[in-house]
């Protein structure tokens, strides 16, 4: 049987497989669902299993598992590393969510979960299409799998699993669907990663919150100092004003630059999606560039005071903030948390005192394009798509991208068949079934070309 038909005549389990992965609430970042998280972990085995792996087990970390399964049918054939995440980020806030974030729903072709597209759905892809090679007999690399349940919070566990296990995941590529294409009929393939750097900081005034009458204008109030803090971290140009910053910026060539401008980008589409009435970034540079080659720095929450009912006249003694900076080659998350820190205590006005916590990072990364791994991604893309895909930057980050290359020495490909508009870590996350099938008749055209290429 071809794997054409194998997919269609198997279209409906593969779904509801999926659907049934989705209805698993594997939040990494939340103690109270690590039972899921295992549960989760358990599943992906048991999937690896029935698709037809070798030696699949549940590898226990300081955190939560990663899954690891195999299938070395020929020495002489390459083999092919398969990572993917089976964690999901928390759904809140869930009283946005059309329907229930753990309840997979289908509307207007896709479907609605947390996880759909980051990354259940898309890891799925590879279990299924592996399926489907092994049930066609059409199997012609050798595969490992690496599902992990820690992406979400940073992977810190994976990396100390990779040094302990070099033979083990030994590879000529590793395969990663976990990244979006430009749009369904403009495929892409990332070629970058943006690194991180996050902190949380912790902003105190007096010695306890104070009433703001008796107290207020005499005594520094922490939440206002730390708002003119963070104000001061852009100036005009929307530059990041931490001395240094840009210092280890590798700047993107012409021809690059050139190159991204022929992006198909609608920017009316762009900011009708998001209901915002312009765009916003760094002056001189577009919104491709401003995500794709640029650092940011960007505050994910912040807090202090009185947030209750009504009204409390109160100078209150701390603010905190949670802050995080995206990367570009071949800036050093260890270092920009350094200078984060040096600039934010030397900013703090009289009668405050700031402390700054580092939380996990990751380092920026850029793949090859001259690769027989790159070139059979692309080869797979124009056999589904019709159309040769195009080199692009993903903003987002997998810290353990620059892991696998410094550890492992294997290089990565990001064959990713999400969207940036799937609404990934908000509510109403989506994923295409276009997509889903999409990457599981994709993924076998990557081995056969990757065979191929090896061979000549
Ligand atoms: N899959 C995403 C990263 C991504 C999304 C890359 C879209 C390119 C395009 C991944 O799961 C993710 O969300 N990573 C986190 C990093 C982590 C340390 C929390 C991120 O980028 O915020
Ligand atoms: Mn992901
Ligand atoms: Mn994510």
């Amino acid at each position: 049987m071809s794997q054409a038909a194998y997919i269609e005549q198997n279209k409906d389990r593969f779904l509801q497989e999926l659907f049934d992965l989705l209805r698993i609430p594997s939040i990494s970042a939340d103690s109270a669902f690590a039972g899921d998280v295992r549960k989760c972990a358990e599943s992906v085995a048991s999937h690896l299993r029935s698709a037809g792996a070798d030696n699949v087990s549940i590898e226990e970390t300081a955190g939560h598992p990663i899954v690891y399964g195999e299938k070395m049918i020929n020495p002489d054939w390459p083999t092919v590393l398969i990572y993917g995440h089976y964690d999901v980020q928390p759904s809140a806030p869930d009283e946005l969510w059309t329907t229930p974030a753990f309840e997979p729903t289908v509307r207007d072709g896709k479907i609605y979960a947390r996880g759909a597209a980051d990354d259940k759905g898309q890891f799925f892809m590879h279990v299924k299409a592996f399926e489907t090679m092994m049930k066609t007999e059409s199997l012609c690399c050798n595969v490992k799998f690496m599902i992990e349940g820690e992406e979400e919070v940073g992977s810190g566990n994976l990396g100390p699993f990779c040094v302990n296990n070099r033979e083990k995941l030994k590879a000529d590529v590793i395969l990663i669907s976990d990244t979006s294409m430009v749009a369904n009929d403009v495929p892409s393939i990332d070629v970058g990663l943006r690194g991180l750097s996050y902190v949380e900081v912790e902003v105190t005034g007096p010695n306890r919150d104070l009433h703001s009458g008796v107290y207020g204008g005499a005594v520094a109030n922490p939440i206002n100092a730390l708002c003119s803090m963070i104000a001061s971290m852009h100036d005009d140009n929307r530059h990041i004003t931490i001395p240094g910053f840009y210092n280890d910026v590798l700047e993107t060539s012409a021809a690059d630059r050139e190159a991204m401008s022929h992006i198909p980008f609608d920017i009316e589409e762009y900011t009708k999606d998001l209901n915002v009435n312009d765009v916003y970034g760094e002056k001189g540079f577009s919104t491709i560039e401003r995500t794709g080659i640029r650092p940011t720095l960007d505050v994910n929450g912040i807090w202090g005071g009185y947030t209750g009912e009504g009204s409390k006249t109160v100078l209150p003694s701390k603010a905190y903030a949670k802050i995080s900076m995206r990367l570009v080659p071949n800036q050093s998350s260890e270092a920009i948390t350094n200078l984060f820190k040096n600039h934010f205590e030397s900013i703090a006005p009289p009668g405050i005192k700031v402390e700054v916590r580092p939380h996990h990072g990751g380092e920026p990364v850029l793949t090859p394009t001259d690769s027989i791994a790159y070139k059979a991604a692309a080869a797979a893309m124009k056999d589904t798509f019709g159309k040769d895909p195009i080199p692009t930057r993903g903003g987002g980050s997998i810290p353990i991208v620059a892991l696998f290359e410094k550890e492992l020495k294997t290089k990565v490909v990001l064959m990713g068949f999400g969207l940036d508009s799937d609404a990934l870590h908000s509510p109403n996350e989506h994923y295409g079934i276009f997509n889903y099938f999409k990457g599981i008749e994709t993924i076998p055209r990557f081995f056969h070309h990757f065979a191929e290429l090896n061979k000549s």
